[in-house]
């Protein structure tokens, strides 16, 4: 990785773990955040917001490619994902959200998170090797 995008990607986890500070989470206490750099240039954040019923909870990586879509429509591309959380613990994005990411994320996008050695990168096409696709003709 050249310095310039380690650079970009140190940045990128800065914003995630400042989104992180408005997580709404009283049923878990793990507080999320989640940055997105587009190809338009333009960061967008988002944070996990939970539910009592839980199972309504939205992951910080959703409430980001959400927002991002609605603020500057449906032909994004996202360039470059980062997760942080405030706990310290690892949390790479889960399934439901790499599925979401697929369809706007370069397979060769890095995903920088939280793992148990450490941050971690990895290219998008690695987490999701076998995504959902529906080729309609
Ligand atoms: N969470 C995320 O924000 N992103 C993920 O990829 C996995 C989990 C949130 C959901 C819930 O509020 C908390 O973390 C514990 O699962």
């Amino acid at each position: 990785m050249t310095k310039s995008i380690e650079k970009a990607l140190k940045e990128l986890m800065k914003h995630a773990e400042k989104a992180a500070l408005k997580s709404y989470s009283p049923y878990s206490g793990f507080r999320v955040g989640a940055a997105l750099q587009l190809a338009n240039g333009k960061i967008v954040t988002g944070t996990n917001v939970e539910n009592v019923s839980y199972g309504l909870t939205i992951c910080a990586e959703r409430a980001a490619l959400v927002r991002a879509v609605s603020e500057f429509g449906p032909k994004i591309r996202i360039a470059a994902v980062a997760v942080a959380n405030r706990s310290g613990l690892p949390s790479p994005p889960c399934g439901a959200c790499r599925q979401m990411l697929s369809e706007f994320t370069s397979p060769d996008a890095p995903v920088v998170f939280p793992a148990a050695e450490g941050v971690r990168t990895m290219k998008f096409s690695d987490m999701l090797p076998a995504g959902f696709e529906l080729k309609l003709k």
